[in-house]
């Protein structure tokens, strides 16, 4: 049995089918990116994994367990960040190491809360309020706090569309170091193919929704660490990013062809003498 496992995975949304039928199963560290269009279902997915939403059809498993609710053993970065906006950047990291160590002593702490945001390079931001913070360094406090609570699954959440490329680009080689560092089980949901190349070892597209599934698992054979510039420059990565592309494309224009083109003609008009 894999370490995180998705059987038959359905969600709905009143009539509306978001997923259908999802299996997916991950080992013990890997990291997985799955890639999509936008709307198609993947924070859905994310919620799903998080046990901040249940499943109507199947189940989700972590370790063997369903999971029935949020726990600590997996961490989220939400896409929006989600920071308290009235504490301080070193103060939501407390807050949720608190939540999870409350036996720990002011001093142990405040040196984890540090040493998380020495990690994402945030030291010196670690006074200041979210308001105070730019997107990036607040989707940065948002990874430093999820790193915080030690979890044995990381849930990223598209944690870096939001971000100018410079920024996207440094902040994707953070996540490569603490990853080869940490060894964390990993779940990126990306819209960008190639973040999914420089980090996972293994990507799976999902189609557009209404009903969206998963599509092949594509496995990612490129060496670590892997250098951005240099992987412009690879065949395989080439090869990979193309055919990862043309079956998400394949995939979109294969929704659209079985969409109603039209709309039905109205029923003709039926017409009432009145006497
Ligand atoms: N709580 C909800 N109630 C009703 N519909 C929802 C709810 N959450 C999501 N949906 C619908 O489910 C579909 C998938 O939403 P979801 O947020 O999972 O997509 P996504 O792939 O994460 O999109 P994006 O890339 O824009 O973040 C959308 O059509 C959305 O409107
Ligand atoms: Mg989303």
């Amino acid at each position: 049995m894999a370490f995180l496992e998705l059987n038959g995975v359905s969600k709905n949304f009143g009539h509306a089918s978001v997923l259908r039928g999802l299996d997916l199963h991950i080992e013990r560290g890997e990291f997985v990116a799955i890639v999509g269009f936008s709307g198609s279902g993947k924070t859905t997915l994310i919620n799903l994994l998080a046990g901040l939403l249940l499943p109507d059809a199947g189940t989700v498993r972590l370790d063997g367990r369903v999971v029935a609710g949020p726990g600590p053993d997996r961490g989220v970065v939400f896409q929006n960040y989600s920071l308290l906006p009235w504490l301080t950047v070193a103060e939501n990291i407390a807050l949720a190491v608190d939540s999870l160590f409350p036996s720990w002593t002011a001093a142990r702490r405040s040196e984890h809360v540090d040493r998380h945001l020495a990690m994402v390079n945030l030291s010196a931001a670690r006074d200041k309020l979210p308001r105070q913070l730019s997107g990036g360094m607040r989707q940065r406090v948002s990874v430093a706090r999820a790193l915080a609570m030690d979890p044995q699954v990381l849930l990223l959440d598209e944690p870096l569309s939001a971000l100018d490329a410079l920024t996207r680009g440094s902040l994707q080689s953070e996540i490569a170091r603490i990853w080869a560092a940490d060894r964390k089980t990993v779940v990126l949901i990306t819209n960008d193919v190639d973040e999914g190349l420089l980090l996972a070892d293994r990507i799976i597209p999902m189609t557009p929704g209404p009903g969206a599934t998963l599509g092949p698992e594509i496995r990612v054979p490129l060496s670590r660490p892997r250098d951005r510039k240099e992987l412009n420059h690879d065949a395989e990565f080439k090869r990979l990013r193309a055919s990862i592309t043309s079956w998400l494309l394949d995939a979109a224009a294969r929704r659209k062809s079985a969409a109603p083109t039209r709309l039905p003609a109205p029923p003709a008009l039926i017409p009432i003498t009145l006497s």
